[in-house]
C-alpha cells in the first residue's frame, strides 16, 4: 500500500459516476420486507400516531396495500394482528378464524406471489402483553411453546410462506421445525427472531400492535442489550434447531451484532429496522431537523453494509419510491 501523495483517495470520490463504479453496497428493492399491522372490521386505516405513513388495517384495506407492495416490486410482508379480544393464553393467536389467519388467506387469494411472513408471538394476544404463558407470575418456557407450535401451525395452514417466531423462548425454533414438518410443511423456511434484544425502539410497534407488558418487562426473554457473544450462541442454536434465516432486532444499534452473525455464519442474515428507528428519523424530519430521505437511506444502506441480507423495514416502500424518482 501506498501513501501520499502516490494514493490520493479523493481521485475515485471526483464525480457521482466514478462513485457509483466504486460503491461497494448497493440498496435494493430486492432487500426489503414491509411490516403491516391488521385489525378487525372492515374499510377501516388507522394511521399511528408515532409511527406517521403506518397503519392498522382492516382486511379489505390490507389487501389493497399489500397489491401496492407487489406494485412497487417489494418481495415480501410481515405481519402482526390485532386480535378481537384478549385472554391470559392469547387464544386468538392460533384460532383457525383468528386476524392473522384470515389476514393471511385473503393477501395470498388477492396477491399469490407476494411473500407473506407471519410474526409467531403471543403478545399481541394475551391480556398481560408478555410473549408466553405466565405462571406465578413467570413466563413458563416450554408451556409457551405448545402454544407457539399451535400458532405456526395455523399460519402455515392459512397458506404463509415463512413462519417468524419472535417470542424467545428457548428451543421454539427445533420445536416449530419439528411440528411443521410432521404436519407435511416441511418446505416452510424459519425465519427467526434469534438475537432479539430487550429494547427501548419498540415503543412505537407496542402502540401499533398494542401489546405492551401490563407488568414487568421483557428482559427475562428478550436479550441484555451490551451482549453479543450471547448472540452468537443464539444464533448458533437457531441454525442448529432449523432456522434458514436468522435475524438481528433492533438494527441500527446492533450493526456490530450484525456483522458478527455475518462473519461467522454463512446463512441469510435479516435486521429488523424497528418501530422506533423509524419514529426518530420520522419525526425530526417533520420538525425540518433532517433530510428525512436521505437519513433513513444512509442507515438502510449502513445496516446492508453491515451484513443484513434482507431488512424488514417501514420505510420499504418510501425507499422504492425515492429510487423511482
Ligand atoms: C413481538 C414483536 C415486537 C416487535 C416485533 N415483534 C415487539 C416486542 O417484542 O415488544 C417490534 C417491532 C418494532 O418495534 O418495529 N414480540
Amino acid at each position: 500500500m501506498s501513501f501520499f501523495p502516490i494514493y490520493r483517495p479523493r481521485r475515485i470520490r471526483a464525480n457521482e459516476n466514478i462513485r457509483r463504479l466504486v460503491r461497494e453496497t448497493q440498496l435494493s428493492v430486492d432487500d426489503l420486507i414491509y411490516p403491516m399491522f391488521v385489525i378487525h372490521g372492515q374499510d377501516t386505516a388507522i394511521e399511528i400516531t408515532s409511527m406517521p405513513g403506518c397503519f392498522q388495517f382492516s382486511i379489505d384495506r390490507l389487501v389493497i396495500a399489500a397489491k401496492e407492495l407487489s406494485e412497487l416490486g417489494i418481495p415480501g410482508t410481515i405481519l402482526f394482528g390485532i386480535p378481537e379480544s384478549k385472554d391470559s393464553i392469547g387464544s386468538e393467536a392460533y384460532d383457525v378464524n383468528g386476524i392473522i389467519q384470515q389476514a393471511v388467506r385473503a393477501i395470498k387469494d388477492a396477491v399469490p406471489d407476494l411473500l407473506v411472513i407471519t410474526d409467531v408471538c403471543l403478545c399481541e394476544y394475551t391480556d398481560h402483553g408478555h410473549c408466553g404463558i405466565i405462571e406465578s407470575g413467570e413466563v413458563k418456557n416450554d408451556a409457551t411453546l405448545e402454544v407457539l407450535v399451535k400458532e405456526s401451525i395455523s399460519h402455515a395452514h392459512a397458506g404463509a410462506d415463512i413462519i417468524a417466531p419472535s417470542d424467545m423462548m428457548d428451543g421454539r425454533v427445533g420445536t416449530i421445525r419439528k411440528a411443521l414438518d410432521s404436519e407435511g410443511y416441511e418446505n416452510i423456511p424459519i425465519m427467526a427472531y434469534s438475537a432479539k434484544y430487550a429494547s427501548a425502539f419498540y415503543g412505537p410497534f407496542r402502540e401499533a400492535a398494542e401489546s405492551a407488558p401490563q407488568f414487568g418487562d421483557r428482559r427475562s426473554y428478550q436479550m441484555d442489550p451490551p451482549n453479543s457473544d450471547e448472540a452468537i450462541r443464539e444464533v448458533h442454536q437457531d441454525i442448529h434447531e432449523g432456522a434458514d434465516i436468522v435475524m438481528v432486532k433492533p438494527a441500527l444499534s446492533y450493526l456490530d451484532v450484525i456483522n458478527r452473525v455475518k462473519t461467522q455464519f454463512q446463512i441469510p442474515v435479516a435486521a429488523y429496522n424497528v418501530s422506533g428507528e423509524y419514529a426518530m428519523i420520522k419525526a425530526a424530519a417533520q420538525n425540518g431537523w433532517i433530510d428525512e430521505k436521505r437519513v433513513a437511506l444512509e442507515v438502510l444502506t449502513s445496516i446492508k453494509r453491515a451484513g443484513a441480507d434482507m431488512i424488514l423495514t417501514y420505510f420499504a416502500k418510501s425507499v422504492v419510491k425515492w429510487m423511482n424518482q
